[in-house]
């Protein structure tokens, strides 16, 4: 007893856990307030809010999925060339002589896939829960951004091995960009950077892949994450033999009106 009192009590435990056990309801306030990690979440959720089978986790899952990518991604830099010689010859390099070199690149590529399929799923839990409606209404348009972002991510990864599938998705992409009403030969020139796909195009998007897009992911999630606490966290389910809850609903809509 007197040995955790010892540790409790030291600096370096104070350090950490600046805030005694949240017996009451200020002090749990306290808690969440001085933590940078959980003020992420605003300082009381309704209980029903946190139901698993209502958000079923899918915008964490997302989450997750990027961090993944980002830890495994700096590792296949490490390896990766972004030259037409070498780009090639350097996934060969990694996946036959390359500890762990195959588990990293198949990591990377599941979790893409997974990345784009829980992006998708949280949009329709989204807009099956009718979530998009105000005060929502502006982190749906952040969340467009989101998918607009996590499907470009996945584009310009797969144009990175520069084998046949990734030229010729460049060749497809281009030949789409090309058919914009208007400013299609400027479009079909940026996704280039030249007359033909070629060294231009892959460091073009070998850099789009592993700087811009990632820090704008970043930057989006962050407001992403700020505007679902400001808009009062995630919304509540609402059940129909739920009368108190249905009933506070039907007095907001009218004081709305
Ligand atoms: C990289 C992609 C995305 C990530 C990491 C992400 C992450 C999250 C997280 C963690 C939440 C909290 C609740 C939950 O897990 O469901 C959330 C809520 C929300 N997201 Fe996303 N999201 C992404 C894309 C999108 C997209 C594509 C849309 C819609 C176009 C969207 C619209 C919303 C809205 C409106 C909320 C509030 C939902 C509510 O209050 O019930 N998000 N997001």
């Amino acid at each position: 007893m007197n040995l955790i009192k010892w540790i409790t009590s030291s600096r370096f435990w104070k350090s950490w856990f600046r805030n005694p056990y949240p017996r009451d309801r200020r002090s749990r306030a306290m808690v969440i307030l001085n933590s940078l990690a959980l003020h992420l979440h605003p300082v009381r959720v309704p209980k029903r809010a946190t139901k698993v089978t209502y958000t079923w986790g899918l915008g964490g899952l997302a989450t997750w999925m990027f961090m993944i990518l980002t830890f495994t991604g700096v590792f296949l830099m490490w390896y990766y060339i972004p030259t037409t010689e070498d780009a090639y010859w350097t996934i060969v390099k990694l996946e036959t002589g390359v500890t762990f070199g195959s588990f990293f690149r198949n990591l990377h590529r599941w979790a893409a896939h997974a990345m784009v399929i829980a992006v998708i799923a949280h949009m329709t839990r989204v807009f099956y829960t009718g979530s998009y409606k105000p005060p929502r209404d502006f982190n749906w348009v952040i969340g467009v951004g989101l998918l607009l972002l996590t499907l470009l991510l996945s584009f310009s990864g797969y144009l990175l091995p520069w084998d046949q599938l990734a030229y010729w998705a460049i060749a497809v992409g281009m030949e789409m960009g090309g058919a914009t009403p208007f400013i299609g030969k400027q479009v079909r020139m940026a996704l280039l950077g030249g007359f033909e796909i070629g060294q231009q195009t892959l460091i073009r998007w070998y850099t789009l892949h592993v700087i811009f897009l990632p820090l704008a992911t970043i930057f989006l999630m962050a407001t992403h994450f700020w505007r679902v606490r400001k808009d009062g966290n995630i919304s509540t389910p609402v059940y129909e033999d739920d009368e108190e809850e249905l009933r506070r609903v039907a007095e907001e809509r009218r004081r709305r009106r």
